[in-house]
Parts: C-alpha cells; sequence; structure tokens
C-alpha cells in the first residue's frame, strides 16, 4: 500500500470559483491565471473546471504549449512577456499574446519575422515599481509598438500591489488613467482582490488567480467563505500510529510540546517533504474525522503529530485533512494553515511536494 497521503483537484470548486469572479466582474472577460503549474494545482488536472475562462494567462512558455496540446485555441497572455528574442518564434507559432514591460522586448519584436501580427499587452508602471514603463516611456512605446507591422493589436496593462489591503487601488487607478486616457486598446488591471474588493474597476479583462483556487486573496481581513470561493485543492493523509503521553511527556524534535496532562495524540503521514509548513506550530488548525484540532509539537520531513483529545474514536487509519475537503461536508481552509505557518495560501499551494500523488477528485 502507498503510503496514505494525496491532493485531490476539485474540478467543480474550479468552476465555481471561475463563476464568483464572472459575477464579481460581470461587464470584463476572465484571464484564469494558471501559472506556475496552475498555483500548483497542475495545469493538465484544472483545464476542465476552468475551460469556461475567456483566456488563460501564465508566465512559462512550456506551460504555454502544455495548454496548446489540451487544444486549447482561446487566447493564452504571457504576464512576463519573452524573456529572450527566439521566444517571439513560440509566439508566433502557437498565437501567443505577450506582455511588453521593457524596451529590448520592443527592439525584439522589430527584428521578428512573423506572418501574423502579434497582440501585445504594454505595461505600465503604475506604482508596484516591478515591471512596467513609467507614464512617459509607456506612452512612447505605445506609438513605437502601434508603428510595428509585426503588431497587430496593443492592448494596455497595470498590476495593483495592494487591492487586498488599507492602501487600496485608487493611486494606481488614478495612473493608469492619466497614462492611458487618450490610448485605444482593451485594458487589463484587476486580480482577484481587486476583482472582489473593488468592484467597478473599468477594464475589458481580468486577471483572477488565487480566488480560483479556493483562497481568500485578503485573508485574515475576510475569509473563503465570506467571498463564498471553494477549495480546489485537498490535502489529505491518515493516522499511521497513535501515542498516549503522561503529563510531562514530550513529543517531537526538540521536545517543543510537553503534555500537562494525559493525552492522546494521532502520528499523521505528512511532514515538510510533503509540502506542510514546518513553520506550523503546535496549534495549527487540522481536521481527524472531520473533527477540527490542532497539531502538536515540530512538523518534521514525513510526520506531524495532532491532538486527539476531541477525536477520542480516532486511530491508525483515520482520516486526516490538512486543508481542503473533509468527510461530511467539513472543510479547513488553506488560509487558517497558511496564517498558522506565517504565510500565504499561495505559497501553500505552490508549495505541494511532487512525491504527493495528486488526482481529480471523482
Ligand atoms: C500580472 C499578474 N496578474 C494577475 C495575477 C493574479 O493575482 P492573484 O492570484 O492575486 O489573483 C498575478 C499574480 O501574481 C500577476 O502577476
Amino acid at each position: 500500500m502507498p503510503r496514505p497521503i494525496e491532493a485531490l483537484i476539485h474540478a467543480d470548486a474550479l468552476a465555481h470559483n471561475l463563476a464568483r469572479a464572472r459575477q464579481a466582474a460581470p461587464d470584463s472577460r476572465v484571464w484564469a491565471v494558471v501559472k506556475a503549474n496552475a498555483y500548483g494545482h497542475g495545469i493538465e488536472r484544472v483545464f476542465n473546471g476552468l475551460r469556461g475562462a475567456d483566456g488563460f494567462a501564465l508566465l512559462d512558455l512550456d506551460e504555454a504549449e502544455r495548454l496548446r496540446a489540451l487544444d486549447w485555441r482561446g487566447p493564452i497572455l504571457l504576464l512576463e512577456g519573452c524573456f529572450e528574442a527566439r521566444d517571439l518564434e513560440l509566439c508566433s507559432r502557437l498565437g501567443l499574446w505577450h506582455a511588453v514591460h521593457h524596451d529590448a522586448q520592443i527592439d525584439w519584436l522589430a527584428a521578428h519575422k512573423t506572418q501574423a501580427p502579434h497582440r501585445v499587452f504594454l505595461k505600465l508602471n503604475s506604482g508596484m515599481n516591478r515591471l512596467g514603463f513609467t507614464a512617459p516611456a509607456f506612452r512612447a512605446s505605445f506609438a513605437r509598438l502601434s508603428a510595428l507591422p509585426q503588431v497587430g493589436e496593443v492592448s494596455l496593462m497595470t498590476h495593483f500591489s495592494d487591492a487586498d489591503g488599507e492602501h487600496g487601488i485608487a493611486h494606481q487607478l488614478a495612473a493608469f488613467d492619466t497614462a492611458s486616457r487618450d490610448l485605444q486598446g482593451e485594458r487589463t488591471l484587476s486580480n482577484s482582490a481587486a476583482t472582489l474588493r473593488h468592484r467597478g474597476v473599468a477594464a475589458d479583462w481580468v486577471r483572477a488567480g488565487i480566488m480560483l483556487y479556493g483562497s481568500a486573496p485578503d485573508h485574515p481581513q475576510h475569509d473563503s467563505a465570506h467571498w463564498d470561493l471553494r477549495p480546489a485543492m485537498t490535502l489529505r493523509s491518515r493516522l499511521i500510529a497513535v501515542q498516549m503521553l503522561q503529563r510531562g511527556d514530550s513529543v517531537g524534535y526538540g521536545s517543543s510540546f510537553v503534555a500537562d496532562a494525559p493525552m492522546r495524540i494521532g502520528v499523521v503521514a505528512c511532514g515538510y517533504a510533503d509540502g506542510y509548513p514546518r513553520a506550523c506550530a503546535t496549534g495549527t488548525p487540522v481536521l481527524v474525522d472531520g473533527v477540527r484540532t490542532r497539531t502538536v509539537g515540530r512538523v518534521s520531513m514525513d510526520m506531524i503529530t495532532v491532538d486527539l483529545i476531541p477525536v477520542p474514536d480516532a486511530g491508525p487509519g483515520s482520516e486526516v485533512t490538512l486543508w481542503g475537503e473533509g468527510p461530511r461536508g467539513t472543510r479547513l481552509p488553506i488560509d487558517a494553515v497558511a496564517q498558522a505557518a506565517g504565510t500565504i495560501g499561495y505559497e501553500l499551494m505552490c508549495a505541494l511536494a511532487p512525491r504527493v500523488p495528486t488526482r481529480i477528485a471523482n
């Protein structure tokens, strides 16, 4: 028998979350952001759940090829554009749309031989200071791109740094409006947080990522239930052993947890080598047979230990939900585990280890 850990990908949850993006932005088309192998879920595994999207946005050229291999004929956008001149050949061959955020990308286009003109998304740095042109360079680049025979259509994009927080998007929206006011072209601005929290941003496309996977982009201010998002990934395993601790007994490396009274603990086949964060301290939520309890002691490479006081009937073989959907309609949001690890749901999904068998849920 294989080690009992597995990850399940829920196509119905992906489709539901995509519908939530559409509801939140009814006047926009939706890019399903599937970079980083669909945030760790697997491009091929999310494809059916997300095939109702208007397009897919990603970074890696090989992921774009994998989407075309799935027979996706609709738009694919490379969010960081080309990394070198010869990437344009793949864009021509596969009909990829690509972001343009620095001058060399325009130089490569000007030298590129293509039959079909390219669709490009010119990126404004509206304040995040990662990718994109400053406002004057944005306008000059728009003119330059528009004059190139290699370019068919120029669309406009920017990215918000604070859509999930107090700082908000107003300052970046104003910068984008000023820089692009008289420029023709479709627009795309919002990520998940902006789509959910700042409705009514006028744009042709939204770029929904994390919300599609069922994590609240502004956790802990809001949780996934608040936004009616469903987990697209479940990580589950089983108890492989049970121990009885007496008062004063410790558990695991470093003896970081010491029992103050007799208690049963369960040993779960899941550790940091599976992608479960080692930073999760005693008290991280976990479900055993669908009952919420807590981890105790340190996470080790292949095991974690959990408090069985709330689940007296649990024993070896009992189902353990690390995050996602548990038995009998129970649920443990990935965001709650991420919070206990001092990180965000994005990181946990992306860190699911290759050794974890992963399949689409029935
Ligand atoms: C340019 C761009 N657009 C959209 C997204 C999607 O963001 P989120 O997953 O927060 O919805 C990302 C992700 O970081 C991004 O880099």
